[in-house]
């Protein structure tokens, strides 16, 4: 399996998640960041075209090599500096409150254990940064979540860890941030992997039901 998810994944990730279709989106998704952005799952920087001008540094978190060689050309062409800082969005190497803003997209559901990981964005964000994200999850339709259901134990396997019955608006409002806008709906393609979440949140004072 340690080739197929090295090689053959990302490979298909760039394939699916590279398309035109899904360019206004990431440009929405970034739109009004600023600053130190932190963009855990970068996977192959299909996010770097649509920075806006205001942000100084893209502080990429991607465990995969061939996703980062992937990358390599929208890096080299972006106006905006971006480095790989980390491997993992559970534990992010950075200091606290060192960002001012962070994205994610299409990561949440793939990320083994994203309640840690949404830990750590909140932990590096500065009070008051901005988190945007763009992600597929759970549907609304009782038919299409439970095929969803059913489906997700070899999505996982196909697919290196992504579920299709995460719901990323209740994690992120768990983890303690605010949802300030959110946008919900079926992109093209089968609904059971296109129901669509872009959301513009912001770091909380406190964590539900946690020590802030
Ligand atoms: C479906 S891809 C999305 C890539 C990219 N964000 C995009 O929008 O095209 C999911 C990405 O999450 C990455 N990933 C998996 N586990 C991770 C982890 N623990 N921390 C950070 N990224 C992770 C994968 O390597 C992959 O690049």
């Amino acid at each position: 399996m340690a080739f197929y998810s090295e090689h053959v994944v990302p490979r298909l990730v760039a394939l699916t998640c590279g398309t035109s279709g899904l360019a206004g989106l990431r440009a929405a998704t970034t739109a009004g960041l600023s600053g130190r952005v932190v963009e855990i799952g970068f996977g192959s920087g299909f996010n770097v075209p649509h920075y806006p001008a205001g942000v100084e540094r893209v502080l990429a978190v991607e465990p995969s090599a061939t996703a980062w060689r992937l990358a390599a050309k929208r890096v080299a062409a972006s106006p905006v500096p971006v480095e790989q800082v980390g491997l993992d969005g559970q534990s992010i190497p950075l200091e606290d409150a060192s960002c001012d803003a962070a994205v994610c997209t299409f990561a949440l559901c793939t990320i083994p254990d994203p309640d840690a990981a949404l830990a750590e964005v909140r932990r590096v964000l500065r009070p008051g940064g901005r988190f945007h994200l763009l992600e597929h999850g759970r549907a609304p339709d009782a038919r299409v979540a439970a095929f969803q259901q059913r489906v997700e134990p070899l999505q996982k396997r196909v697919a290196d860890g992504c579920h299709l019955t995460r719901d990323p608006v209740a994690m992120v409002t768990a983890a303690g941030f605010t949802v300030e806008d959110v946008d919900q709906f079926y992109g093209a393609g089968p609904k059971a992997w296109t129901y669509l979440t872009r959301a513009a949140t912001v770091r909380a004072d406190e964590v539900p039901g946690g020590p802030g």
